[in-house]
């Protein structure tokens, strides 16, 4: 497993890597800051729905170490999120707070992805072995949270696209999937509850 570590944190390093390299050779086009933008913002939703495919796919393939890599796909969709919010802040913003929050407050795109990037935090907070201890059945509740997040997140596409809406309607789609696909466990796990409650009545 450790060698499969290895890769995945290597490959989830390409996208800063090929930012980095953009923005050093003068490759990020018309508008970097809006190129650095558009980048991150994507790799912090697509790191956050390959987080919520490994389950689905530790169900489908039987292989169960692929939930040792699961916090780090969530730790690399934080640290998109992070760069995301840093160019936001940096070259869109620059560093003025009162303008930040303002944005903040009144326009919903940036308001909900703001609600999505806290609980980014709260969970990057959260996933190591001392806040599950800690929170216990908790902890368990506040990670249901990354649903959540990832919803919002696709909400804060649909919002800000101003014309072709195929893009976000594509996560949406891949989110709808990965919710599904959660389902069918749930549905056998509870038909044999209800028949022990039957045989017992009976
Ligand atoms: C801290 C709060 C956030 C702020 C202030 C923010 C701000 C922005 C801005 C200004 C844009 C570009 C709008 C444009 O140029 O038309 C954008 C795009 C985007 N953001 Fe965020 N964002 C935030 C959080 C997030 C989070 C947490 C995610 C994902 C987990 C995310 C995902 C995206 C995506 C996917 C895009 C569209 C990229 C594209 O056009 O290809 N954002 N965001």
């Amino acid at each position: 497993m450790t060698k499969w570590r290895i890769v995945v944190f290597l490959v989830s390093l390409l996208p800063l890597a090929a930012m980095v390299w953009g923005a050093l050779h003068d490759r990020l086009g018309a508008n970097p800051a809006e190129a650095l933008s558009h980048e991150s913002g994507s790799w912090a939703l697509r790191f956050l729905l390959i987080t919520l495919s490994i389950t689905p796919l530790r169900r489908l393939t039987g292989w169960r170490k692929a939930v040792l890599l699961r916090r780090m796909l969530g730790l690399f969709s934080f640290f998109y999120a992070c760069l995301h919010f840093l160019v936001w802040l940096w070259l869109d913003r620059e560093f003025a707070w009162g303008g930040m929050l303002a944005d903040i407050a009144t326009r919903p795109y940036i308001t909900v992805g703001f609600l999505s990037f806290l609980i980014l935090i709260a969970l990057a907070l959260t996933s190591n072995m001392f806040s599950m201890r800690r929170l216990g059945l908790r902890w368990k509740g506040l990670h249901r949270l990354v649903y959540a997040a990832a919803l919002l997140a696709i909400l804060h596409f649909i919002w800000l696209v101003k014309a072709d809406l195929m893009q976000p309607l594509i996560y949406l789609g891949v989110f709808v999937v990965l919710m599904l696909l959660r389902l069918p466990r749930k549905a056998v796990m509870r038909k044999p509850r209800r028949m022990v409650k039957k045989q017992v009545v009976a």
